[in-house]
C-alpha cells in the first residue's frame, strides 16, 4: 500500500516504509512474523452510541474564569479576597493623590455586598487617577475588536464627575482604546461603553483595564466586566478560539458541572446550582474546591448553552450529599436528604421542564422558553470515596424520586466495576455506571484491549466519564507540577490506545469523556495534569492528545464491526464502518519505536476500493509536545493510499496513529 501527499518529516520514514511494505506483502513474509488483522465487515460487533464521545468538564485549572467564560477581569465583584482587593490596583500620578479600598458596606445588592471604594484627593483632567484590573495573566488586546466594559457605579453626594474606561499597556504608559462612561450620580446605576482598538495595534496580552476619575470626590464601583467578542456573539458568552477547538472534536454531550466541583469541599459550597442562574447582579460565585473562587458567570444556564451551541446534550450531575476528602460530609440518607433530592428535582425540572412548571417559567425568564432535551442524570461524583458507605442508599433514595417523576431519563451511578464489589449500589441497578480510569499510558496500551472482556454484558451500561492518560507520574502526585500542563506524545499514544479499547467495546460503553479538558497554562494556573486543551489570556492550543480524539471523531462508523489481531498483543486497533456509506475506518496505534507492518485481510464485503485515505499523527520523541510557542509542532497530517484490497499491508511508524479509510461496496 502506498501513501502520498503526507508532508513533513514523516515523509522519509514512509518512503522506507513503503518500500519495506512491499518486500512483505507475500504469504512467506507473513509467516515471518507480521501481525495480521482480520476485519470481517458482514459480522456486527454493536452499533457505536450516537452519544459516545463527549466532553467533561468543571471549574478546574481555571477553565472558566480565566479560561473559556469571556470575562476579562478578575475580581470583578470584590469577593476573591475579604481583606484586599486582589487584581486591582490604584492608578495614579505626580500630580493626583487617592486611595482605594474594598467597602463591604456600600455593596450593590445583597448577593454583592462589597465594593470599590475610591476616594479621590486630588485629580485633574490632566492626572487622572482610578483603579486598574490585571486580567487573567494580562488582558488580551486583539486588533480591530470591539470589547464591551460595563460597571455600576454611585458617588457621594455632591460629585459631577464621569467615568473614563480604558485599556492600556500594563505600565500603563500606552492607551489602546478608551470611551467616557457618563457622569455618576449618587444611587447605583450601570454603565457600558464599547472600546475599540485600533487595527495597527499588535496582539498582545500586556494590558489592563483602568477605570478613571478626572477630580476629587468619592466613587463606589461593582460589577465591573469587560467582554470580548464572544462565540454566537452570545452577551455573557464564551471565548471563541477554545469554543471552536471544542466544535471541532464533534462532541456530542457535555458532563456538568463536575467532578469535585459539584461536590465542593464541605456541603455548604457544593455546586449552589440556583444561585448561578439569572442576572449577574445576583450570583455572588461561591468558594470553588480548586483553591479559588468561582464567579458562576459561567452558571447553570450558560452551561446548557454552551452544549446547545456545540449541538451537544447535556449530562446532568446532581450533588448527591457527599462532599470532598479530607472532610467526607455526608447527608444521611432518608429524611435528612430529601431537600437534596428535591434540590435535583427542580434543577431537572429547569432544564426540561415547559414554561407552565416552575422552574421551566424561570428558565424562560432567564432568556430560554425552550426546554433542553436531558436523558442522562448523573448521581453525584466518584461516590465511591464515600467512607461512611451511604451511597447505595443515597444512590436509591434518588434514583426512585428521579424515576417517579421522570421515568425516562437514565440514572448513571458514580460508583463503577472498577470497584470493591461492597463499594457498589445494589438495591437499584443503575442505567449506566461512572468510571474513571486516570493511569500510565503504558497501562492502558497493555491493559486496554481486554479491559473491558471481563465485564457482565448484562450489568449496566459504561460511562466513562473521565480518563486520561499520564506518562509516568500520576496527576496526583507532586512531581507532577513540574511537568508541561498538557500530555507529551506519549500519554497521547495510551490515550489512543485506550480509545480504541472503549470503541472496541461499544456494545457496553455508551459514553465517554476526556478530563480535564482545559488549561490556562501561566505559572499558578493550574491544580492538575495532564490536560487536553491549554491556553493563556491571547492563544490556545491542543495538545497531541486533543488531535487524537479529533482524528478519532471526524473518523467513526456506526458499526463495530468483527475483528482478530494475531498475535493479539501486537497493537492497539478499532475498527468501525458506516452502513450507509461502506466506508471503512481502521485505528492502528503503534507504541513501538520500529516500523509496524501489519497484514490487514477484509473479509465479508464484494469490492473493497484500490484507494483510500488515511490521516497519521506521528513523533519520532515521545516527550514532545504541543505548547503556546508551538501549538502545531505534533498535529495529525492526511494522505491517500494506493494499493488497498481485500488484503494488504499497513506499515505503522514508529510511535504513531494511524486512521485509514477505506471505501466498500
Ligand atoms: O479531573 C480531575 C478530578 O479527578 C475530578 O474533579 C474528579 O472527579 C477526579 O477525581
Amino acid at each position: 500500500m502506498l501513501y502520498s501527499h503526507i508532508p513533513g518529516s514523516f515523509l522519509g520514514q514512509l518512503a522506507a516504509v513503503t518500500l519495506l511494505a512491499g518486500a512483505l506483502f507475500n504469504p512467506a513474509a507473513m509467516a515471518g512474523g507480521m501481525p495480521v488483522l482480520r476485519v470481517q465487515l458482514d459480522r456486527i460487533v454493536a452499533p457505536v452510541s450516537p452519544v459516545f464521545s463527549g466532553m467533561m468538564t468543571e471549574e478546574i485549572n481555571h477553565s472558566y474564569d480565566g479560561g473559556l467564560y469571556g470575562e476579562l477581569l478578575q475580581n470583578r465583584v470584590f469577593k476573591d479576597d475579604a481583606q484586599n482587593a486582589v487584581h486591582w490596583s490604584l492608578v495614579q500620578s505626580p500630580g493626583s493623590e487617592a486611595q482605594m479600598a474594598l467597602d463591604p458596606v456600600q455593596g450593590l445588592n445583597a448577593e454583592l455586598a462589597t465594593s470599590l471604594r475610591l476616594e479621590v484627593a486630588q485629580a485633574s483632567d490632566a492626572n487622572l487617577v482610578g483603579v486598574a484590573n490585571d486580567g487573567y495573566w494580562g488582558i488580551p488586546v486583539i486588533p480591530a475588536t470591539d470589547y464591551r466594559a460595563s460597571f455600576y457605579a454611585k458617588a457621594a453626594p455632591g460629585y459631577t464627575g464621569s467615568v473614563r474606561v480604558a485599556i492600556q499597556s500594563a505600565d500603563g504608559t500606552a492607551v489602546y482604546a478608551s470611551a467616557d462612561a457618563g457622569p455618576v450620580r449618587g444611587e447605583w446605576q450601570k454603565y457600558s461603553v464599547t472600546l475599540t482598538t485600533p487595527a495597527n495595534r499588535a496582539p498582545t496580552a500586556g494590558a489592563r483595564f483602568v477605570l478613571l476619575l478626572d477630580r476629587p470626590g468619592t466613587v463606589w464601583f461593582d460589577l465591573v466586566s469587560f467582554f470580548p467578542p464572544t462565540w454566537k456573539d452570545r452577551p455573557n458568552g464564551n471565548r471563541v478560539d477554545l469554543m471552536q477547538k471544542l466544535a471541532d472534536m464533534r462532541p456530542r454531550f457535555l458532563r456538568f458541572p463536575g467532578g469535585n466541583f459539584l461536590e465542593g469541599s464541605s456541603i455548604a459550597t457544593r455546586f449552589p446550582w440556583r444561585q448561578t442562574l439569572g442576572d449577574l447582579t445576583r450570583r455572588p460565585g461561591h468558594p470553588g474546591c480548586w483553591g479559588y473562587r468561582a464567579s458562576d458567570g459561567l452558571g447553570f444556564l450558560e452551561f446548557l448553552e454552551w452544549a446547545e451551541d456545540l449541538n451537544a446534550e447535556p449530562v446532568l450531575a446532581v450533588y448527591a450529599g457527599y462532599s470532598l476528602p479530607p472532610k467526607n460530609e455526608v447527608v444521611k440518607p432518608g429524611p435528612d436528604l430529601a431537600p437534596f433530592v428535591a434540590d435535583a428535582l427542580d434543577e431537572i425540572e429547569y432544564v426540561t421542564g415547559d414554561t407552565n412548571t416552575l422552574w421551566g417559567a424561570c428558565r424562560a425568564a432567564d432568556g430560554h422558553p425552550a426546554p433542553f432535551k436531558l436523558r442522562y442524570v448523573e448521581i453525584g461524583n466518584e461516590d465511591w470515596f464515600d467512607p461512611s458507605g451511604s451511597y447505595d442508599a443515597r444512590f436509591a433514595q434518588f434514583y426512585d424520586a428521579i424515576k417517579a417523576r421522570y421515568p425516562k431519563l437514565q440514572c448513571i451511578s458514580t460508583v463503577g466495576n472498577e470497584q470493591p464489589a461492597g463499594k457498589r449500589v445494589h438495591s437499584r441497578i443503575p442505567d449506566l455506571v461512572d468510571e474513571h480510569y486516570y493511569r500510565s499510558a503504558q497501562n492502558f496500551e497493555e491493559e486496554g484491549p481486554a479491559h473491558f472482556d471481563r465485564y457482565d454484558r448484562n450489568g449496566p451500561k459504561i460511562f466513562v466519564g473521565e480518563w486520561a492518560a499520564y506518562e509516568d507520574i500520576a496527576p496526583w502526585l507532586p512531581p507532577s507540577a513540574q511537568l508541561p500542563p498538557t500530555p507529551t506524545f506519549k500519554a497521547a499514544l495510551g490515550d489512543a490506545a485506550w480509545l480504541t479499547a472503549m470503541e472496541r467495546n461499544s456494545d457496553i460503553i455508551l459514553m465517554q469523556c476526556y478530563a480535564p479538558m482545559l488549561v490556562n497554562v501561566n505559572p499558578g494556573g493550574r491544580q492538575w495534569r495532564p490536560d487536553l486543551i491549554g491556553y493563556n489570556a491571547l492563544n490556545s492550543y491542543g495538545s497531541p492528545s486533543y488531535y487524537v480524539l479529533k482524528m478519532f471523531n471526524e473518523n467513526r462508523g456506526d458499526m463495530v464491526v468483527k475483528t482478530a489481531l494475531e498475535p493479539a498483543t501486537a497493537l492497539n486497533y478499532s475498527v468501525t464502518k458506516a452502513t450507509t456509506s461502506g466506508q471503512v475506518y481502521i485505528k492502528l496505534v503503534n507504541a513501538g519505536e520500529t516500523p509496524l507492518p501489519v497484514q490487514i485481510q477484509v473479509a465479508g464485503v464484494k469490492h473493497v476500493d484500490s484507494t483510500g485515505t488515511c490521516e497519521v499523527l506521528q513523533s519520532d520523541k515521545l516527550d514532545a509536545g504541543n505548547s503556546i510557542a508551538e501549538p502545531d509542532k505534533l498535529v495529525p497530517v492526511s494522505g491517500t493510499l494506493s494499493g488497498l484490497g481485500k488484503r494488504f499491508t499497513q506499515t505503522l511508524a514508529p510511535h504513531s496513529v494511524t486512521i485509514l479509510e477505506l471505501q466498500t461496496r
